[in-house]
């Protein structure tokens, strides 16, 4: 076929790979203690030093570390706030510190145990939650009749539904909670203060005087609730379209350990949403606005406002219409049969049990939730069933136009291509071979490589790579870039450019090592910096006689210089040409090879990347990789020309 001949394809699927491996560091699982040595005495130095740790650390991919930090930073914080006088530069201190805690939580970690002061004047201790006033016994302003409106009107957008500044007053709770407002003393109270600065409301708008009498009133007669529920968000019960920019939907946590007896999401909740809802309910034109593509856009609903309320099964919209009681409109799934009591009753049990979450993060894809859920639920052998039959589809949408040649062999390895039979038939049988070698050199004996087997994408020609690259991962394919591995959906896959038939073998021998290298890595939560370097030096020791082989040692120094900093390659920043032949250098300087059974072991015991990485070469990879940068930038120029 004649590349000209071919017609653009839409790109019908953006999703990126990246998105489902696995949640950060340790997300909500168990993090690795704080390395800090002695505890120095809190101080906004001390402080600030460890913000600075908790966001490199975090820039590094390493959340679970930077959450550590900032815990510390957060308990200096607190000692800080109970001292006549608060440090200069306290309430910025503060304010950063919520900050990263919102760009963790974010991440998908845990951060709900950690508190951090709100940053006003140090007296401005927080009454703990449960200091719930009794309903208003004097006569006065209504807090859900006057005061929540008011501040809805003119603080809303910034503090209701946003979070500037790090406040936010998301319920009668939580505006107690942020030590804004002193019971009793009106003026007094920094909610009023700033209004009265006219700091606030920012943005031009203001408050008028009769609405800040009524403020002042309410906090000077105690500040008390008179509604049913102070957890209920400010806007108050849901008002028709479009309530559901206004009304805060609930925090979601990251993945976490089920106990038993708990509903797993990803296995038994996402897969009835997809199966049942889909169509309906998709990321284009949702109806009643309600986006069920992943946790959190389920979670934060439709136009009514959030679908679902942790802990409260019978409050949440999700459950009353699948039971169809209670509700206005229609029972779901619309026009067709209700579901089973039973499957209701699991949804209704997941949600009374907090909506956990127990793999992959709220962003991640429902899809993508629930086949992870498969992959560890199915067996090897009806893994590699479903995966193999999700590969023609995911082939599909790469090349509509072009029927693939498949061969399976067995249930370790399904090979799809756009190559003749012959051909393909070659790739297969070198792919089964160096499958084999590649096993040897990971897993222990008899154990599968990857569990559900691999499946390899070849291509024949770079452009059929670079429509795989823009119809499914939805990027351009890299300048020069034969070959990446990946996970999507059920499907964890190593793809290829075939060499030419004229090639020596070795060349289609050493691309295929470095694949399924690179798939068993990536398949196992291992970032792609990693597994790409770890896949290349395994490949040059499989395949020594290939050209890359002999040439990669030479390549890695040439790009060296290119990396900035550990950080950025860690992270996944540096250009993916940089990036595999320094990483490939530092693996193969650190005796990567041998440590790789090691790492692989850790990490089908369940240990994070980080964690597994830790084990094996002795620091988290951020300094490990930074001290071997290092050392490198020291060494003389090696080659001469
Ligand atoms: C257009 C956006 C906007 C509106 C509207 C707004 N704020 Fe703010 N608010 C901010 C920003 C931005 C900050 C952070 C200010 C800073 O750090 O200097 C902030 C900070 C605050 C803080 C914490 C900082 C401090 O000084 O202690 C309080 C309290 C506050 N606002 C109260 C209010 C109240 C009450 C209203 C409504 C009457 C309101 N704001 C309306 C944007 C807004
Ligand atoms: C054939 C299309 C269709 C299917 C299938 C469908 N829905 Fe709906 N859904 C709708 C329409 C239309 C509305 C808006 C009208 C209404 O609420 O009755 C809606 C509204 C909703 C709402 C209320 C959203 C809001 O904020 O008001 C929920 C919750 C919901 N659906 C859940 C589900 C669930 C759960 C399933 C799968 C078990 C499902 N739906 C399947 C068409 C569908």
């Amino acid at each position: 076929m004649m590349m000209a001949c071919r017609m653009p394809r839409p790109n019908r699927s953006t999703r990126v790979v990246a998105a489902l491996v696995m949640v950060g560091a340790c997300g909500g699982i168990t993090c690795p203690a704080p390395l800090s040595a002695a505890d120095p005495a809190p101080s906004a130095g001390a402080v600030k030093r460890l913000l600075d740790e908790a966001e490199t650390l975090l820039a590094d991919g390493k959340p679970g570390r930077a959450k550590d930090r900032l815990g510390e930073a957060a308990g200096m914080l607190i000692a800080l706030a109970e001292e006549s006088r608060a440090p200069t530069g306290f309430r910025s201190l503060c304010t950063r510190a919520g900050d990263l805690r919102e760009r963790l939580d974010l991440e998908g970690v845990d951060v709900s145990a950690l508190d951090i002061p709100s940053g006003v004047a140090a007296k401005a201790t927080r009454p703990a939650p449960t200091d719930r006033p009794a309903p208003a016994a004097q006569p006065g302003p209504s807090f859900t009749k006057e005061i929540a409106p008011l501040l809805v009107k003119h603080c809303g957008g910034c503090h209701v539904s946003g979070r500037r500044g790090d406040f936010q007053m998301t319920s009668y709770d939580g505006l107690m909670r942020t030590g804004m407002v002193q019971k009793g003393a009106g003026a007094a109270s920094r909610l009023v203060e700033v209004i009265l600065s006219g700091d606030m409301p920012r943005g031009g708008g203001k408050v008028p005087a009769a609405d800040l009498a009524t403020l002042v009133s309410w906090i000077d007669r105690g500040a008390a609730y008179d509604g049913t529920d102070a957890s209920l968000p400010l806007t108050g019960p849901p008002a028709g379209p479009p309530a559901a920019t206004a009304a805060a939907p609930p925090q979601l946590r990251g993945a976490v350990a089920l106990q038993p007896g708990d509903v797993s999401f990803a296995f038994e909740v996402a897969p009835v949403l997809l199966q049942h809802c889909a169509g309906c309910h998709d990321a284009d034109d949702p109806e009643g606005g309600l986006r069920m593509v992943s946790l959190e856009s389920l979670v934060r609903g439709g136009q009514t406002g959030p679908a679902v309320v942790p802990g409260k099964s019978a409050d949440s919209l999700l459950v009353k219409k699948l039971r169809g009681t209670g509700i206005e409109g229609q029972q779901m799934p619309l026009g067709k049969p209700p579901l089973a009591t039973d499957t209701i009753d699991l949804i209704a049990r997941w949600i009374d049990q907090g909506v956990k979450l127990d793999l992959l993060s709220p962003k991640a894809a429902l899809a993508d939730v629930a086949a992870a859920g498969r992959a560890r639920s199915l067996s090897h052998e009806d893994l590699a069933r479903a995966r193999f039959a999700a590969t023609d589809g995911l082939w599909r949408r790469a090349i509509a136009d072009e029927e693939p040649v498949v061969i399976a062999r067995g249930s370790s390895l399904c090979v799809f291509g756009n190559l003749p039979a012959s051909r393909l038939e070659e790739v297969a049988e070198a792919a089964g071979r160096i499958e084999a070698e590649v096993a040897g050199a990971l897993v222990a004996d008899g154990q599968p490589l990857i569990k559900g087997g691999v499946v390899l994408m070849a291509f024949a020609k770079p452009f059929d790579y670079s429509d795989f690259w823009v119809n499914v991962l939805g990027a351009e394919r890299p300048k020069g870039l034969l070959g990446g591995a990946g996970i999507t959906g059920d499907v964890v896959y190593g793809a290829l450019v075939v060499p030419e038939a004229g090639q020596p073998a070795t060349e289609l021998d050493f691309r295929l090592a470095e694949q399924i290298t690179a798939a068993a890595l990536v398949g196992r939560g291992v970032p792609a910096w990693f597994a790409n370097g770890a896949a290349r030096v395994t490949a040059a020791k499989l395949v020594p006689k290939a050209t890359l082989a002999k040439s990669w040692r030479a390549e890695a120094a040439d790009r060296v210089s290119a990396i900035r900093s550990a950080a950025d390659l860690v992270a996944g920043r540096a250009d993916p040409a940089d990036a595999t032949p320094v990483a490939a250098a530092f693996f193969g300087a650190s005796g990567g090879a041998a440590k790789l059974p090691l790492l692989v072991a850790h990490l089908d015991e369940g240990k994070s990347f980080d964690q597994a990485f830790q084990q094996a070469f002795r620091g988290p990879p951020a300094a490990v990789v930074d001290g071997w940068l290092a050392r490198e930038s020291r060494k003389p120029a090696r080659r001469s020309p």
